[in-house]
């Protein structure tokens, strides 16, 4: 079978494809025929050695599928040949064939596609975990997004809207901007071009933001925190422009604000309720049409360096996917 592999830690552009052995499944795994693989930013940091983790070499990289399940272990009880699945894998995915755990499988949902399968579970999990279980967003606050049209960017606006928040959508272009209105942000915010704190201010009325949630992280963090109102709490969610900024105490103090972390992967391991309970948050509102993942881009497994480069390059909207077996 054909796989993206990553034989040392360096430049995106030094990944290839190749034929290796089909991978054999052990006692509780699965082996998966995969239709779809989300691309995901900590792709790109793990395949240059800046992730926190650095999986033996070489490696495939790829965290979340969706496909068919070809064989499974010996000790799989729930599933079977021939099954839609979903699931997250930590590397893998980016290969016509993919290894997984069969406890972190789950069934495709009835009428979901392939690529919405595997867009859906990692962002819009750490994206409702962090508004819920970490941010306390309530109905009629105001939520401001930053990196708004990206991957859990996307899924924040929405999840926002679906918990009745008003959500000021922040990005570095007006075309991402008009990306986040579509999918339903009251208001936006260009911070390439206008002062993110003083427009947030504008459109609060002078009270700021109650939540902020922040992927992006760099010069974008302190401007937005100081936009914080009364109470309100930063939801961190990661850097991807690359700086973690140092924030000055005293803003905490001040307005009495929260600065929160938010690490989805491992809240499911503390909270397996919370998060099974979560899950099913998220299949009622893709089947009322509440929440619909934006793919925006589809690669062949031939082009999926180039897939990676694109989210570590700013460039992508939404979700890009890659189809190994088209
Ligand atoms: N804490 C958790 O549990 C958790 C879970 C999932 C993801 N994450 C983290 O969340 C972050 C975003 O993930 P994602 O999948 O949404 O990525 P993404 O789709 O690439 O979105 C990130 C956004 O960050 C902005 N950005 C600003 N400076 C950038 C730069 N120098 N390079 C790239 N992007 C830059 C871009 O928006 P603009 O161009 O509009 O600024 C981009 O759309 C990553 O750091 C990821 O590791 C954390």
């Amino acid at each position: 079978m054909k796989a993206l592999l990553c034989e040392a830690y360096g430049p995106i552009d030094n990944l290839v494809v190749k034929d290796i052995p089909s991978p054999v499944p052990g006692p509780k795994q699965l082996l998966v025929e995969v239709k779809a693989a989300a691309v995901n930013f900590p792709d790109a940091l793990m395949v240059q050695g800046l992730y926190q983790v650095k999986p033996p070499l070489p490696f495939t990289p790829g965290a979340e599928i969706s496909g068919i399940v070809k064989t499974v272990g010996a000790e799989v009880k729930h599933y079977k040949a021939g099954d839609r699945v979903i699931a997250l894998t930590s590397t893998g995915g980016f290969a016509e064939e993919c290894i997984v755990e069969s406890a972190k499988a789950m069934p495709l949902p009835t009428g979901m596609d392939f690529e919405t399968g595997a867009a859906l579970v990692l962002t819009y999990c750490t994206s409702l975990h962090g508004l819920k279980d970490c941010g306390h967003l309530k109905a009629g606050e105001t939520l401001v997004v930053l990196g708004a049209a990206g991957g859990v960017g996307i899924s924040a606006i929405e999840i926002g809207k679906a918990m009745g928040a008003r959500v000021i959508a922040a990005a570095s272009s007006d075309d991402k901007l008009a990306l986040c209105r579509k999918v339903g942000a009251d208001e936006t915010v260009n911070y390439s071009t206008e002062n993110l704190k003083d427009r947030i201010n504008e459109l609060t009325g002078g009270k700021g933001a109650d939540v902020v949630y922040d992927p992006v992280g760099g010069p974008y963090t302190e401007p937005a925190v100081r936009a914080l109102a009364w109470r309100g709490r930063l939801l961190i969610i990661g850097f991807a422009a690359g700086e973690i900024p140092k924030i000055p105490l005293n803003l905490a103090l001040l307005k009495e604000r929260s600065l929160i972390g938010v690490y989805w992967g491992d809240s499911t391991k503390h909270d397996p309720t919370g998060h099974l309970a979560n899950l099913h948050q998220l299949h009622e509102w893709f089947a009322t049409g509440r929440i619909r993942p934006v793919v925006s881009e589809r690669f062949p497994l031939s082009a999926a360096k180039d897939a990676i480069a694109s989210i570590a390059n700013r460039q992508v909207k939404g979700k890009i996917v890659v189809l190994p077996n088209d």
